[in-house]
């Protein structure tokens, strides 16, 4: 079993590359508790992950009141938690969430403030236990504000400076906070957007966060490529980048 973990808690686990992760974590030997909005996609990921599963709760992370009691119920589950995976996300509608609140809040609710909801009591546990690896994905749209997605892209990066100050709290109780920068990966939430070569597969994606749980950076861009490339645009001085209609266009 690698670097000690035998317990994991899966947040988010119905999401294309979580379900990769479920059985990447299964496959290591590990037991699992999954947590996802949709009751029926969660029994197949816990169908696919096969006995690592010990249990599975569902929630609409929007009820932010929610997370400390799903992070208890995973841990009387599991006896203890050594690792956890955050893997749910929102892609909004842009243009929406320019006309709404509403659209914006959701997109804020879902992706950091929902996040932090699970990591105050995973903190707090890691950092009573003195151990413990907590991996939440993120995203390169967090690196810079884009008309295409500067909502999603302000919650993730929000999320990221977030987990940045809880790293740095936690690095002296022993405790691992792994960021993952996350370029365009071919699942459900890109279903309607134009693939390229820069696209990943959710499976090469999952193997590579599981790995990053244990080893490397801790704030680390996935695939590796989009390190160079995102150096590149958040270097770019704005006027410049204005000028540049493929980064800066819709
Ligand atoms: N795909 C990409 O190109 C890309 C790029 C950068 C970062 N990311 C990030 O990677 C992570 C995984 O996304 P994915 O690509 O695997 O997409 P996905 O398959 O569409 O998964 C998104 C997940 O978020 C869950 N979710 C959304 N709203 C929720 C809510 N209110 N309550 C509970 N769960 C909710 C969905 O639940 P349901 O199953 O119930 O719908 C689904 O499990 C996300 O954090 C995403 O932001 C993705």
């Amino acid at each position: 079993m690698p670097n000690g973990v035998k317990n994991t808690l899966i947040i988010g686990a119905t999401s294309a590359i979580a379900a990769e992760l479920s059985v990447e974590c299964a496959a290591r030997g590990e037991r699992l508790f999954l947590v996802g909005r949709d009751p029926v996609k969660l029994q197949k990921v816990a169908g696919a992950a096969g006995a690592a599963v010990v249990g599975v709760a569902a929630a609409d992370f929007r009820e932010l009141e929610q997370g400390t009691a799903l992070v208890a119920q995973a841990q009387a589950a599991l006896g203890s938690i050594d690792s956890v995976f955050i893997a749910h996300g929102l892609l909004p509608d842009q243009e929406e969430t320019e006309r709404s609140f509403a659209a914006a809040e959701e997109a804020f609710v879902v992706n950091l403030l929902s996040v932090v909801s699970f990591v105050i009591p995973l903190a707090n546990l890691f950092e009573s236990q003195r151990r413990g690896s907590l991996v939440v994905i993120g995203s390169v749209a967090g690196d810079r504000g884009r008309p295409r997605n500067y909502t999603y892209g302000a919650a993730k990066g929000g999320l990221a400076i977030y987990l940045q100050g809880v790293r740095s709290r936690l690095a002296s109780s022993g405790v691992r906070v792994v960021t993952i920068r996350l370029g365009p990966v071919d699942t459900p939430m890109t279903r309607s957007h134009r693939k390229n070569a820069l696209f990943a597969q959710p499976g090469a994606v999952a193997k590579t966060i599981a790995l990053a749980r244990e080893h490397g950076p801790d704030d680390v861009y996935v695939p590796w490529f989009w390190a160079p490339i995102m150096l590149g645009v958040r270097s770019l001085p704005e006027a410049l980048f204005q000028r540049l209609r493929f980064l800066s266009g819709r």
